[in-house]
């Protein structure tokens, strides 16, 4: 058995001298020390031979094992400098080729329609705040005066998001009064009452955000949008507040006269509650599918703050007005840049992203 160990380092030390490629290195390593490699069948051996040169042979086997390891090491090592510096002499470097471009991008149109209307209305005292997108049943309905059998609340208008788990609200009055079920929010107003539940007025706030709500799309509706909330509330607000700070906005955002409409309407969070009709700049009040033939669009849901608001939020006193609005952002954005239809800002075509 010795022999065949010394053959066997014979071997290996000429094989793996001569080999040219890491390929070939590695069939080496099988072919010797694999499963079915020459040293292994040696290893296999030593059960049968008598103890004391049983232990003897293991040692050898051992030592013959760890002389290929350093071997095959040795070559890899050596196999690795040479074709990197093979590879170094084949290739050039030119240093004064051109380069390859890399393409510039830029803001979608929504954030940029945002970031200028936060800037009109910052410059007119607002303050800009934020809330969350996952919202709670409490701030989306309960909280803005929204009784369960408002169509605002029907299934079919709101994505609810499943929770396997048990309602684990903080303390045991909250279970009671605020519902801890999560859905998408369907407007911006919860921010208003995750706003006032915090501060006490004069309050002069915007929060724009995304929005979702489970209906059919055409060219003027989708399935998620941008609202821009709007509140302000101190002791003496009117409806001409309101107006006035619409028509400077509108004026500045459009830098061109625009049309006003108040409608009377409903929101269980206002009262009186009004909607905000702007004329079609797309069609110039023709009749297009944007105003869907009327020559009007809606823009915003608004009116005064409804007491029941105020109360839940904790103000006490009846020293406090307020007027409160929700614009649509993706039809502000529209009328802009005369977009026929709300549907291409999530359609992620470049040949409409790349006009803004
Ligand atoms: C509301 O969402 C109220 N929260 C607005 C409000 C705020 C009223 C504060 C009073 C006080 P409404 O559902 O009408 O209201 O939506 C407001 C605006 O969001 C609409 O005028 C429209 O511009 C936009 N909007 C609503 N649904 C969609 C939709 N599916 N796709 C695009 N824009 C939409």
């Amino acid at each position: 058995m010795l022999d065949e160990i010394a053959r066997i380092q014979e071997n290996a030390k000429n094989e793996i001298g001569s080999a040219g490629t890491l390929d070939r290195l590695e069939e080496l390593r099988i072919e010797f020390l694999g499963r079915k490699g020459a040293l292994t069948l040696i290893l296999r051996g030593l059960k049968d031979l008598p103890e004391a040169e049983r232990k003897k042979m293991g040692e050898e086997a051992n030592r013959l094992r760890r002389k290929i390891e350093e071997l095959l090491q040795e070559k890899e090592l050596e196999l690795r400098k040479t074709t990197s510096e093979s590879i170094l002499k084949k290739e050039r470097l030119d240093v004064t080729r051109p380069g390859i471009k890399t393409e510039r991008g830029h803001l979608h149109p929504i954030t940029q329609v945002i970031r200028e209307v936060n800037l009109i209305f910052v410059s007119m005292g607002f303050e800009i705040v934020e809330g969350p997108e996952i919202e709670t049943e409490y701030y989306n309905f309960d909280a803005l005066n929204i009784p369960e059998n408002h169509p605002a609340r029907d299934m079919w208008d709101t994505f609810w998001l499943l929770r396997n788990q048990k309602e684990a609200p903080s303390t045991k009055s909250q279970a009671s009064k605020k519902s801890q079920k999560l859905l998408l929010r369907t407007h911006t107003s919860p921010v208003q009452i995750r706003y006032m539940e915090k501060h006490n007025p004069p309050i002069r706030i915007i929060a724009p955000g995304r929005c979702y709500r489970y209906e059919a799309t055409d060219a003027s509706h989708d399935i998620q949008f941008y609202q821009l909330e709007g509140l302000m509330v101190d002791k003496i607000i009117s409806i001409a507040n309101f107006k006035a700070v619409m028509r400077e906005f509108l004026t500045r955002f459009f830098k061109t006269k625009i049309e006003i409409r108040l409608r009377p309407s409903y929101f269980p969070f206002t009262e009186p509650s009004f909607e905000v009709d702007i004329s079609c700049i797309t069609c110039s009040q023709k009749g297009c599918s944007v105003c869907k033939k009327s020559g009007w669009l809606e823009l915003a849901g608004a009116g005064m703050v409804h007491p029941n608001v105020f109360k839940t939020v904790g103000y006490t006193t009846k020293d406090v007005q307020g007027f409160a609005f929700g614009m649509g952002i993706d039809r502000l954005a529209m009328m802009k840049y005369k977009i026929p239809d709300i549907r291409l800002f999530h359609s992620g075509d470049l040949r409409f992203l790349k006009q803004f």
